[in-house]
Parts: C-alpha cells; structure tokens; sequence
C-alpha cells in the first residue's frame, strides 16, 4: 500500500485484501523499537511460508518501498502498488475526526507527503493500481 495517513489504506485493505492476504504493518506494533527490521522480517517469513502479503504502511518514497520489492523477488512472487491518491486535505479531514491513537499529528501527514513520490514500474512494481480516495465509497 501506498498513501498519506487517511489516505484510506486500511479501510481499503479490509474490504478488497483481508480475506486473501496475511496484513502486517508496523502499526501493529506501535511500541516496539526497530519495527522497520521487524516488518522486513515478518514479510521475508511470510512469502517464504508461501502466504500473500499485503504491507499496510504510508511507503511514500522509492526507499521505503524498495526493501518491500526485494522480498518479493527473493520469495519469487510479483509485487503490486496500490495507491490510495486521496487529496491531503481530506486525509486531513479525516484524521482530524478519529480518535486517540488512530489520530496522526498534523506534522506527520506533512512530513509524508513532503517525502512522497508515487510508484513507478522503474522501482520493480509487476503492477499499480490507482485508487481515487476522493470517491465517497472508494473504488
Ligand atoms: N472511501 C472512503 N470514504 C470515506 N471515508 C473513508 C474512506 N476510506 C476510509 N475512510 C475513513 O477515513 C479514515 C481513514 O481511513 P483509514 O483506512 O484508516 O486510512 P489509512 O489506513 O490510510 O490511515 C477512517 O475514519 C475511515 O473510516
Ligand atoms: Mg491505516
């Protein structure tokens, strides 16, 4: 997954990849340290265990995606982006009404999209998908 914090990925995630796919995110473990070694750990046992996986995290940049394209091509399974193009202001909107933890500081949707760049099949992608998260229902 790709996209800002509001940006709808969970909510996508659930409706179209839950029932197929094994979702690890680093916000499953919101305390533990060195959650990026972690996640990479957990996806490399995945595809190794044969299972789909589907990474549920912002990935705004080429680096942060890249190590997520490079378990694939180890496990020898292709590799989808699936963008939540939602407009800032409305992951804005959104997070500004969830509650407690779920609620992001302003400054860490700025410090993502400042670092955002969409996918590209340059980066290994076998596919993307573009999801217009304006749409009242998603796609
Ligand atoms: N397609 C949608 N239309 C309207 N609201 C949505 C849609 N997708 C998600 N939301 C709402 O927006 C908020 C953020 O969604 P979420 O899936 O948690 O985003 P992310 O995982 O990208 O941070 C939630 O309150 C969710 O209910
Ligand atoms: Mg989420």
């Amino acid at each position: 997954m790709v996209g800002l914090q509001g940006s709808g990925k969970s909510t996508w995630v659930a409706r179209h990849l839950a029932r197929t796919h094994t979702v690890v995110s680093k916000d499953h473990w919101p305390n533990a340290r060195r959650r990026e070694s972690r996640q990479r750990r957990v996806v490399a046992e995945l595809l190794a265990a044969g299972a789909r996986v589907v990474v549920d995290n912002t990935n705004p940049a080429p680096a942060d995606r890249a190590p997520l394209i490079a378990a694939a091509r180890d496990a020898g399974v292709p590799v989808r982006a699936v963008w939540m193009d939602t407009p800032a202001e409305l992951c804005l909107a959104r997070n500004e009404v969830r509650e407690g933890r779920a609620r992001v500081p302003l400054q860490g949707v700025f410090a993502t999209r400042a670092r955002f760049l969409p996918p590209t099949t340059a980066e290994g992608f076998d596919r993307i998908d573009v999801v217009r998260g304006g749409a009242p229902d998603g796609a």
